[in-house]
Order: C-alpha cells, then sequence, then structure tokens
C-alpha cells in the first residue's frame, strides 16, 4: 500500500525539486490550510453551531453577510496576522485591505481570499468553498497599500481552494501542477488523495446560470445554443449541463472531469462589461489552478491572468476549463463586436 502523504511531507518534496516554496511560503499555506480546517469545522455543525442565516450587514459587494461569511474572514484573518510571513491580506469581505498589525512581524507575502465561495448555498447544505491567492509584497519601505494587491494573476506564488462538501478537500497549486490533499477527519490532517489534477482537453459538460440567457450578448448566446443543438448542431454532439452556483464546486467537478464554467459580462452591466466573478479573488486563483492543470481561462478577449487589476473588488467575465472548449467561445468573442472589454 502506497504510504499516506501529508501536506506538508508534499510542500517539502516540492520545494526540494522545483526550490519554489521557501519555508516562510510553506508556513503560510499550512496555517491557511489550518484556517480552512477550523471553517469545514464551523460548516460541518450547521445549524448545530448557531452559524446558518444572516447578519445586520452588507458587504461591499452589496450583498447582505451570512454568519458564516463573516466567522470564515474572521477565522482567516486570526490564524494568519501573527505569522510574521505576511504583509497584508485582502477579502472579498471587506472593503479595505488589512495591514498586519503592528503587534507582529512583517512578512513579504500577500494573502487574498473569499473566505466562503457560494454563500447562497450555506443554509441548504449545499457544498460551498474558501478561495486563496498568494502573491509578494512589492519591494518598498512603507506600509502595504492597495495598489501592492492589484497583480496581474501571472504573478501569483500559489493558489489554492477549499471545497466543504461530502469530504473536506484542499486543492493548491504553487506553480508546478496541481494536487487535492484530503481532509481525515479523524487524525485532523491533510492527506494527497489527487496527485497531478490534469481536466481533459475536450468536454461535453458546461456551466452556466441560464436564467440570465436574455441578458447575454451574441458570442455566449451563439455558443449556449450550439451546445444545446446536440449531435444535430455545428459542434456534433449532445452536451450536458450542470450549476451548483459555487464557483469552486462547480470548477472542482470540471478539474476532475473536464467542462466549462461561464459567467460572461451581459446587458444589465453593459456600462461596465464586468460579470459577477471577482478578479482577485475568484477569477485569478481559480485560472491559475485550471491553467497549472492543463486547462484555460480568459475574459472571452485574453488570458484572465494577463489582466491588469485597476480595483481591489474588479468584476470580470470568465470563461474557465477545458482547454478546446474555451477556446472556440474565446474565438466567438472575437467574432463579433459585442465582446467584453476589461
Ligand atoms: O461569485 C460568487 C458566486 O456565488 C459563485 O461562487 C457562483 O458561481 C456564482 O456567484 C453564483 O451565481 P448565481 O447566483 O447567478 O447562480
Amino acid at each position: 500500500m502506497r504510504k499516506k502523504v501529508s501536506l506538508t511531507q508534499h510542500l517539502i518534496e516540492t520545494h526540494r525539486l522545483h526550490h519554489n516554496i521557501p519555508e516562510e511560503l510553506r508556513l503560510l499555506l499550512e496555517v491557511v490550510a489550518r484556517a480552512c480546517k477550523t471553517i469545514s469545522n464551523a460548516v460541518g455543525k450547521g445549524a448545530l453551531g448557531d452559524i446558518l442565516g444572516t447578519t445586520q450587514d452588507v458587504n461591499v459587494q452589496g450583498e447582505v453577510q451570512k454568519k458564516l461569511d463573516v466567522l470564515s474572514n474572521q477565522i482567516l484573518l486570526d490564524s494568519n496576522e501573527w505569522g510574521g510571513y505576511l504583509g497584508a491580506m485582502a477579502s472579498e469581505e471587506m472593503e479595505t485591505i488589512h495591514p498586519i498589525s503592528n503587534d507582529y512581524p512583517k512578512g513579504k507575502y500577500l494573502l487574498l481570499f473569499d473566505p466562503l465561495d457560494g454563500s447562497t448555498n450555506i443554509d441548504v447544505n449545499v457544498s460551498i468553498g474558501t478561495i486563496f491567492s498568494v502573491l509578494k509584497l512589492p519591494e518598498h519601505t512603507g506600509i502595504p497599500t492597495e495598489s501592492d494587491f492589484l497583480q496581474p494573476g501571472s504573478r501569483q506564488i500559489a493558489a489554492g481552494y477549499a471545497l466543504y462538501g461530502p469530504q473536506t478537500l484542499l486543492v493548491l497549486t504553487t506553480g508546478h501542477g496541481v494536487n487535492g490533499f484530503t481532509l481525515d477527519r479523524e487524525m485532523g490532517s491533510w492527506v494527497l488523495t489527487h496527485r497531478e489534477m490534469r481536466i481533459p482537453e475536450d468536454t461535453a459538460e458546461y456551466a452556466i446560470n441560464s436564467s440570465n440567457a436574455r441578458f447575454w450578448y451574441p458570442p455566449v448566446q451563439r455558443y449556449v445554443r450550439e451546445m444545446q443543438t446536440g449531435a444535430e448542431g455545428p459542434l456534433g454532439k449532445n452536451f450536458n449541463m450542470r450549476w451548483v452556483g459555487s464557483m469552486v464546486t462547480d470548477l472542482h467537478r470540471i478539474l476532475n472531469r473536464g467542462g466549462t464554467f461561464m459567467y460572461p459580462a451581459d446587458t444589465r452591466n453593459a456600462s461596465s462589461q464586468q460579470g459577477r466573478i471577482r478578479l482577485l479573488y475568484e477569477a485569478n486563483p481559480m485560472a491559475f489552478i485550471v491553467e497549472q492543470a492543463g486547462g484555460a481561462a480568459t475574459n472571452g478577449e485574453k488570458r484572465l491572468m494577463e489582466i491588469v487589476p485597476h480595483a481591489l473588488h474588479q468584476r470580470v467575465p470568465v470563461f474557465i476549463g477545458s482547454q478546446n472548449e474555451v477556446a472556440r467561445i474565446t474565438l466567438y468573442h472575437t467574432q463579433t463586436s459585442s465582446s467584453p472589454t476589461e
């Protein structure tokens, strides 16, 4: 029987091979993973832990905050504050960045997270997740500012997500492939269970919120129509559709068996052409993971990870997943005048 490999062993061995995970980064990733364990525990308690339902507050995105959004955010902040490897953190749930307090030493990394992705699914016991991304703090002597975070996704040092489903999983990349770990609940440890995850280049499955179909632009209308005409249509095969409504969960399925995840801009946000997904907390980390697994990720025009962000909470249209289908929908955008812009 193959020996169990822990997250720590995997990170140390990856560093031996690629010299890309210095001790500070390993400690950072281990602490994030530990925080995800704590969140998983809270998620698992559900109504018994009094963590369902909403707070009275509205977040920076204009959404009513769920209790679990607030709790998960606090868990990630508290766990990562004191370690000495971070300069600052930024969260989808907080309007401004969170520089590390003067009580602690400062480090050279920046941590960004969506503490609880798919929050509309919290109260109905459907899988949800945490997404995170690590950047290097640009070299300067001052206190980190928002502009330090506005780096293209291609500069990410590491990215990952935790999926709180029937099992709790941690999926991680440090730029040399993608590996998945399952939480051994009895032992409290992450065990490497999904080695070198790869996304099939072709797929016959897609994920999109079709209730928005009347607002889509022509390239998306065309692509979805062609998939829906199945074997009789121009794509010559039947497609299946799945939409969980948690990006982590939909993309985890895609990472395992292929597919495309789409959240396009639409006529409701015509002036900004932005879509719904946040560039820094969701799109970039997922794009990094998906590309590392052999997939592709664009905004319909260019690689998501090449976009230079102009705001912390910027949103982008996203087309992520199996390479050949992402290439097709991206091509359709170049063939019409209504393609999204940054
Ligand atoms: O961006 C947050 C998010 O909850 C994603 O996790 C998810 O894919 C999407 O929004 C769900 O959108 P909708 O409410 O349109 O189904």
